[in-house]
């Protein structure tokens, strides 16, 4: 855990009311907590754009019914080991499985593979979710 640092900034009041507006709505406990979610946001999108190393999930919801599915989609993350970490498999109901795939690798690379799992034939809803634990900037 890094040492915690306080800064000032200046803005206008009228914006900064705004931010305060919009912290509350989205529950937050107090400004720092949303300002921080904020800067990792977009260090995140920083480390898209550059195709610097990025962590995220990828979800899946599935029907284990449907032919094949479960092993083509077994079949794509052993053929990435090297940025599947993991993977949580949920028996939802009768039908239907989650998965959730722990990813970490280049931007470009995770979302080829990402695409590759929630664009297989009878994934019924999927996504991929980037985050950062900020240590990758340069
Ligand atoms: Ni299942």
């Amino acid at each position: 855990m890094s040492r915690i640092v306080r800064f000032s900034a200046s803005l206008e009041e009228d914006l900064l009311d705004r931010f305060e507006e919009s912290t509350r709505r989205r529950g937050y406990g107090n400004r720092s907590e949303a300002l921080r979610d904020m800067i990792r946001d977009s260090l995140v999108r920083e480390e898209w754009e550059g195709d610097q190393e990025i962590v995220g999930t990828v979800t899946l919801v599935y029907d284990h019914h449907t032919r094949e599915l479960a092993d083509r989609l077994t079949g794509i993350q052993h053929d990435h080991s090297d940025v599947i970490l993991s993977a949580l498999h949920v028996h939802l109901d009768h039908d239907n499985c989650l998965e959730v795939i722990a990813v970490r690798g280049r931007a470009s690379a995770v979302q080829r593979i990402a695409d590759a799992l929630v664009g297989t034939r009878g994934v019924k809803h999927g996504k991929l979710t980037a985050t950062t634990t900020g240590r990758h900037i340069r």
